[in-house]
C-alpha cells in the first residue's frame, strides 16, 4: 500500500486504510460495522435510535463478528446516554463519535477510559469547541453530506477545519471513490468517512423498496429541509417530504406528538426522561420550543423507510451522493477499490511531478 494512504488516522484507531464508515440510525447495524471493519477500515455501530439494553446486545454482536477495531455513535442527550457510554468502555470500543453538543464530562470520561473521541462537525468554529473539549480526530461533514448537515460545502468546509485545527481532520459529505480519497489526501485531510456510500452496500440492512429510491436518485433529487425535527436534514425528496413541508402548523404538531408517542414506546422511557432530554437538546442544541417539540420525528419516520421498507411514507437521510452511486458491492469489494482507485490517482500525480522535473 502507498505510504500517502498510512495516515494518523491509520494510526490512532489501528486500521490498514483511511476509510470510516460514519453512523446512520437504523443501517449501521452490527452487520454493516463489522463488515467495514473486516475489510481494513473502521466502521460506527449507530445507537442514537437503541435502547441502552439493545445497544448492549449489538455491540457484544459486532465483537462475535469482528476482532478488529469498532466505533460507538450515540447522541449524549438521548434516554440512557450515560448507560450507553459505559457500555462503549465496557465493550472495548476503540472510538466514540457524537454530533451536536457535546457533554464535557462524556468525552473525560471517555478519555480516561482511553476511547478516541472523534465528533461530527459542520463548523470551523464547532470544531475548535470539540478539541477544546477533547476531540482526538474530528470529522468535517460539508453541506453535500447526508443526514443533519451544514450549509456549506466539503471543498470549503475542509480547508477551512484544516486550518483551524491541529488534530487530524477527516472528510465526510460526497465522498464514494478513490479519486475523492486522493482528493481528501491532497488537501491534508486524514481520510475519509462515508454515510451514504455504506448504506448502498451488499451488508446494508435497509429493505429493497427503500434502495431502490436511493439508486434511483439524481445529485438533484436531495434537499436540505427543516421541516422533519426543524434541523437542517438532507434527505431524498419524496412523497413523505412534500407532504412534511406542505402541512399546516397544526398538522406540525399532530405529527411531532404522534411521533412523541411512538418513540417513547421505542424506547420504553419514561415522560420526564422524555422531557428531560427535550429540554436538555433545547438548552445545549439552542432549540426552539417547536423544534424540540419535533426531534421524535427523525427517528419515527426515518424508521418507516428504513426498516419497514416503506419509502414513500418515510424520510429517507442522504447525501447528493446517491445520485452518482449505481451499485450494492460488498464493503469488502467497496473499500479494497477505493483503496486502489486512491493509489493510482496518486501514483499518476507523483509520475506527473516527476516527468514534468526531469
Ligand atoms: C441514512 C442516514 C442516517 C444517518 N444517521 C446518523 C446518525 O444516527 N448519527 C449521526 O451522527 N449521523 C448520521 N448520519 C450522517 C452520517 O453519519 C454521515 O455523517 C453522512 O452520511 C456523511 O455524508 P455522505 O452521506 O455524503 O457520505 C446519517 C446519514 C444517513 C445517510
Amino acid at each position: 500500500m502507498s505510504a500517502a494512504l498510512r495516515t494518523p488516522l491509520c494510526d490512532i484507531l489501528g486500521i490498514r486504510h483511511p476509510i470510516i464508515q460514519t453512523a446512520m440510525g437504523w443501517v449501521a447495524t452490527p452487520e454493516l460495522t463489522a463488515a467495514t471493519c473486516n475489510a481494513g477500515g473502521i466502521g460506527f455501530l449507530a445507537c442514537a435510535t437503541l435502547r441502552p439494553d439493545e445497544a448492549e446486545r449489538a455491540m457484544t454482536r459486532v465483537k462475535e463478528l469482528t476482532d478488529q477495531p469498532f466505533g460507538v455513535n450515540f447522541l449524549m442527550e438521548q434516554p440512557g446516554a450515560a448507560e450507553i457510554a459505559e457500555a462503549i468502555i465496557r465493550h472495548g470500543a476503540k472510538a466514540a463519535s457524537y454530533s451536536r453538543s457535546p457533554s464535557k464530562a462524556f468525552v473525560e470520561r471517555f478519555k480516561a477510559a482511553g476511547i478516541v473521541c472523534i465528533p461530527t462537525v459542520g463548523a470551523a468554529r464547532h470544531a475548535e469547541k470539540a478539541v477544546q473539549l477533547g476531540a482526538d480526530v474530528i470529522v468535517c461533514q460539508g453541506g453535500e453530506g447526508g443526514g443533519h448537515t451544514g450549509s456549506v460545502p466539503t471543498s470549503l468546509l475542509l480547508p477551512q477545519v484544516l486550518d483551524t485545527v491541529d488534530v487530524p481532520v477527516v472528510a465526510a459529505g460526497g465522498f464514494h471513490d478513490g479519486r475523492g480519497l486522493a482528493a481528501a489526501l491532497a488537501y491534508g485531510a486524514a481520510g475519509i468517512a462515508m454515510g451514504t456510500r455504506f448504506l448502498l452496500t451488499a451488508e446494508s440492512p435497509v429493505p429493497h423498496e427503500t434502495l431502490k429510491r436511493y439508486l434511483a436518485a439524481s445529485v438533484t433529487d436531495t434537499k436540505i429541509s427543516t421541516a422533519i425535527d426543524g434541523l437542517p436534514h438532507r434527505v431524498v425528496v419524496n412523497e413523505m417530504l412534500r407532504r412534511l413541508e406542505s402541512g399546516t402548523a397544526l398538522g406540525r404538531l399532530v405529527r411531532a406528538l404522534q411521533s412523541g408517542l411512538a418513540y417513547r414506546k421505542m424506547t420504553g422511557a419514561s415522560i420526564p426522561v422524555l422531557l428531560r432530554a427535550a429540554l436538555t437538546m433545547q438548552k445545549n442544541d439552542r432549540l426552539t420550543r417547536t423544534q424540540a417539540l419535533m426531534q421524535a420525528n427523525s427517528p419515527i419516520l426515518i424508521r418507516r423507510a428504513m426498516v419497514e421498507g416503506h419509502p414513500a411514507e418515510g424520510v429517507l437521510p442522504s447525501g447528493q451522493v446517491t445520485g452518482v452511486i449505481e451499485d450494492l458491492p460488498t464493503c469488502a469489494a467497496l473499500i479494497a477499490r477505493i483503496v486502489e482507485e486512491a493509489e493510482r490517482r496518486l501514483e499518476a500525480l507523483a509520475t506527473r511531478g516527476t516527468a514534468s522535473a526531469n
